[in-house]
């Protein structure tokens, strides 16, 4: 959302001056005379941002009969749930025995990283900001969690990580990703998610360590999560087993009301969300 409020080209057009915001929403049927959508049914549409919208059956998708709160289809079982597997599976072809360093990992995404890496067996080291954070990210099974604000995480991260990291699966970018490249081992991979820290800033950071990338032969390839829409019942079929047994869990923030949407959004940037930032209309 935060990128498509700049006015440039992009994966998806920037936001129109003057109508309604869009978000990810889940949201039950009122009315339908469309086959196969009745009223009551649970639909995921990217109408988010009001209370009330008129779509097409094209644009909402029913919820399939998981056995799970409809919630987690925003987070761990949606975008965020899907956008850490494919992330970390597909693109930085993590496997078990890895080590991996996640940044924002008491995020959505990045808390989602955290416990499918565990499931798969690998060694977890996640960042965060301030030590409350940090037991959150521990608590979701990570090996060791680095508090960021406690010190350059260049050195921090080369304390948690001695023999080097495998897998940086990056929610940060700047000094986080300069991080990574300083300890990254020979043929790491790296998945570029996310750069929050410049989203809104717009100064270019240094990259004090890039040249690591020759050396140590590192791939780095930043993705969209649209790219494994199709893979769906894949990601489905491994991650609802897991909410459902408990082995991967959701802690959510929940801001109720359409009134504090901008308070919500803007918290993102704050680290106000412990877990997927959402709101309860
Ligand atoms: N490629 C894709 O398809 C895709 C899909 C979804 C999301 N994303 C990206 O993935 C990242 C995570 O998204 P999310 O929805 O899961 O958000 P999130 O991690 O739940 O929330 C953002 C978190 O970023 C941290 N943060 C904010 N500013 C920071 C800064 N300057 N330096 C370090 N950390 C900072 C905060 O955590 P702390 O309190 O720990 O600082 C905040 O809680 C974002 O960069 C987002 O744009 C990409």
């Amino acid at each position: 959302m935060r990128g498509r409020m700049n006015d440039v080209k992009s994966y998806v057009p920037p936001f129109a001056l003057d109508a309604p915001m869009e978000g990810g929403a889940i949201g039950e049927v009122v009315e339908s005379r469309a086959d196969g959508l009745k009223a009551g049914d649970k639909v995921l549409h990217m109408a988010g941002w009001r209370d009330e919208a008129v779509l097409p059956a094209s644009a909402v998708t029913v919820l399939p009969n998981l056995g799970v709160d409809p919630q987690a289809f925003l987070g761990n079982l949606g975008l965020t749930g899907g956008t850490a597997y494919f992330g970390l599976l597909d693109v930085a072809q993590a496997k078990e025995g890895d080590i991996v360093f996640v940044s924002a990992a008491g995020g959505a995404v990045g808390s989602a990283v955290v416990q499918i890496a565990k499931a798969k067996r690998m060694t977890v080291i996640g960042s965060a900001r301030g030590a409350e954070k940090c037991d959150f990210v521990r608590s979701l099974g990570a090996d060791a969690a680095i508090d960021y604000t406690a010190g350059p995480i260049a050195k921090s991260l080369a304390a948690a990580a001695p023999t080097g990291i495998d897998v940086y699966f990056d929610n940060v970018g700047g000094d986080h990703l300069d991080a990574a490249l300083a300890v990254a081992r020979r043929d790491a991979r790296f998945a570029i998610c996310g750069m929050i820290d410049a989203y809104n800033g717009g100064q270019p950071s240094a990259l004090r360590y890039i040249m690591r990338v020759i050396s140590a032969r590192i791939r780095i390839q930043g993705f969209i999560f649209t790219d494994f829409m199709a893979r769906m019942p894949e990601f489905y079929a491994e991650m609802a087993p897991w909410i459902a047994s408990g082995q991967v869990k959701s802690r959510d923030t929940i801001v109720e009301g359409l009134e504090r949407m901008p308070e919500a959004f803007l918290g993102l940037f704050e680290g106000a969300n412990t877990g997927k930032m959402l709101v309860k209309l």
